[in-house]
């Protein structure tokens, strides 16, 4: 027995290895971790539980027979973040470059399975050369295989991608399928081809970081919803990250105790507007004052900055947290910020969490560069995203809520549950003068004026919308976070179900 029992720790001590000392020391002088060493920092203390440690690849070409390493480039399996279940798959550079094998997809392929069945949100930790070139096609079935995985499980359990090294060619799609996805500055990229077939094609010349890096993707494209400075700070922020999600969409969303009184006032609110409407204030201020211990984890910060998105807890439960920036292009909506808010709305709705909604919205972004880019197509985008969400959604007007905007912010005729408005807010079809220089074409700038003051006087407030029904209350600014913990307690219970279907169709 003792004799099976050293065979069976040498096999795994010879596993553990991956490709060796020597690509282990290489892997840490380009100052990132290991595959283990990372889930050593993603998971709780001894929690991990390793799946097909032994499994090799089955390639027979190019000498591939004598190189077999047990787990084939990926350490899988299951563990907990404070307590709560994840899968989790972590590609190793070690062994052939991380790079995909039919039988190192299929072990990717079981943690989702699992996952799946049983309800756990999947964390994949991607730091890969890509198809396992020797493999040929039996490596790009295995992407497939895992590409139908991320469909399959989108929208029933959270999934989290944290790029911690190359992602190039069609790899780049797992990712892009997750819903969210995390990338570690200087040592991670993403494109579907790289800087010399950029160079032979269009005759440009990029650097990696500029191509495809984490500030790139988290400033320009919005692929990446975080850049970190390195694998640790990554990881950590995976599971700060992982507390707010909830562990599939029929589970309820985590609940941790809080210090923080539910109906903490807050005075400092009364006065966060200015006096002039083009003046602007930071929105985070209002969120942060409104949630537990004014903790927000906020997603893609470098991008669409005109509008918030990014998860707070109120009661301890999670919330989903949009907010137009009156700091950034006074928080019109344009394309970027409408897929932005739109696919974490979408999110939201999928796991259960309720929506907080604060709205100070100049309208829509005029121009040709968003005419010719669709912004008609993006923007019904938020506006369809809101419109089919059935979780408490909860909105709060602090200043401007004009046009086709107004209707777009979770209002009440998209089924928005509790619809404020500080005192402050301004519901109208446009800006006052915009208006009268429309409807009083030809007075002079005396007429104008006074038409403006008119104009203002009757529509710059919530009372004509209150007076509709459209708003539910007029609310002081100083107990925003006391009105929002008593609706959501209210709400609770929330049943709403949208019309059958086998799906709908998204403007994409
Ligand atoms: C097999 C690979 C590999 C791959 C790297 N290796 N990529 N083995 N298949 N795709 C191996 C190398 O042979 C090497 O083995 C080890 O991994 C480390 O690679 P290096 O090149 O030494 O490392 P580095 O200099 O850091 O460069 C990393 C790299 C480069 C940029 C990822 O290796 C690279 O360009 N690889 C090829 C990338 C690629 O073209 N992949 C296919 C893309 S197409 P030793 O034994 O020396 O340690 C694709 C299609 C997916 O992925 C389609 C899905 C639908």
């Amino acid at each position: 027995m003792s004799a099976n029992i050293a065979e069976m720790e040498k096999r795994r001590d010879a596993a553990k290895l991956g490709g060796g000392q020597k690509r282990i020391d290489a892997q840490h002088a380009k100052g990132k971790l290991t595959a283990r060493e990372r889930l050593d920092v993603l998971l709780d203390e001894g929690s991990f539980e390793e799946m097909d440690l032994y499994v090799e690849h089955d390639c027979v070409d190019f000498g591939m027979q004598d190189q077999k390493i047990p787990g084939d480039g990926v350490v899988t399996g299951s563990g907990t973040i404070n307590g709560r279940l994840v899968y989790v798959f972590s590609q190793d550079f070690t062994v052939f470059g991380g790079s995909l094998s039919a039988r190192h997809a299929q072990k990717i392929c079981k943690v989702m399975d699992a996952a799946l069945k049983v309800g756990a949100p999947v964390i994949g930790l991607n730091d890969s050369g890509g198809a396992r070139i020797q493999e040929g096609v039996a490596s790009l079935g295995g992407y497939a295989d895992v590409f139908q995985r991320n469909v399959l499980a989108s929208g029933v359990v959270p999934q989290l991608s944290l790029i911690m090294g190359p992602c190039a060619g069609g790899a780049v799609y797992s990712p892009a399928m997750t819903d969210f996805i995390f990338m570690v500055k200087d040592s991670s990229y993403m494109f579907v081809t790289g800087p010399d077939v950029v160079k032979t094609v269009t005759n440009e010349v990029v650097t990696q970081e500029e191509l495809g890096g984490a500030v790139t993707h988290s400033s320009k494209t919005s692929v990446s919803d975080l850049a970190l400075e390195n694998d640790i700070e990554a990881l950590l922020a995976a599971r700060d990250f992982f507390d707010f999600l909830p562990s599939c969409n029929r589970d309820d969303v985590p609940e941790r105790p809080t210090a923080d009184a539910w109906d903490r006032l807050e005075p400092s609110l009364d006065t966060i507007i200015p006096p002039s409407a083009n003046q602007p204030y930071d929105m985070h201020e209002v969120i942060r004052k409104t949630v537990d211990e004014g903790e927000f984890f906020e997603l893609q910060p470098l991008h669409a900055g005109n509008i918030i998105i990014g998860f707070g807890r109120v009661e301890g439960r999670t919330v989903g947290i949009v907010a137009n920036q009156p700091m950034v292009l006074a928080g019109v909506l344009d394309i970027n910020s409408s897929k932005k808010a739109a696919r974490f709305v979408r999110f939201c709705d999928a796991f259960n969490i309720p929506l907080i909604t604060f709205v100070d919205v100049p309208g829509f972004l005029p121009g040709t560069d968003q005419e010719h880019n669709g912004i008609i197509k993006h923007g019904a985008k938020l506006l369809f995203a809101y419109a089919e969400a059935t979780v408490p959604k909860i909105t709060v007007i602090t200043r401007k809520a004009y046009g086709g905007a107004y209707d777009v912010m979770s209002s009440k005729h998209l089924r928005g549950d509790l619809n404020y408005a500080w005192p402050t807010a301004e519901i109208a079809v446009m800006g006052a003068k915009g208006a009268v220089e429309i409807i009083f074409r030809g007075q002079d700038a005396d007429g104008i004026a006074a038409k403006t003051k008119e104009y203002e006087d009757r529509f710059a407030n919530p009372f004509v919308a209150a007076s509709r029904g459209y708003i539910d209350e007029v609310i002081y600014p100083h107990s925003t976070r006391r009105r929002i913990a008593l609706g959501l307690r209210k709400l609770r219970n929330k049943a709403l179900e949208n019309p059958w279907k086998k799906h709908d169709n998204i403007p994409l």
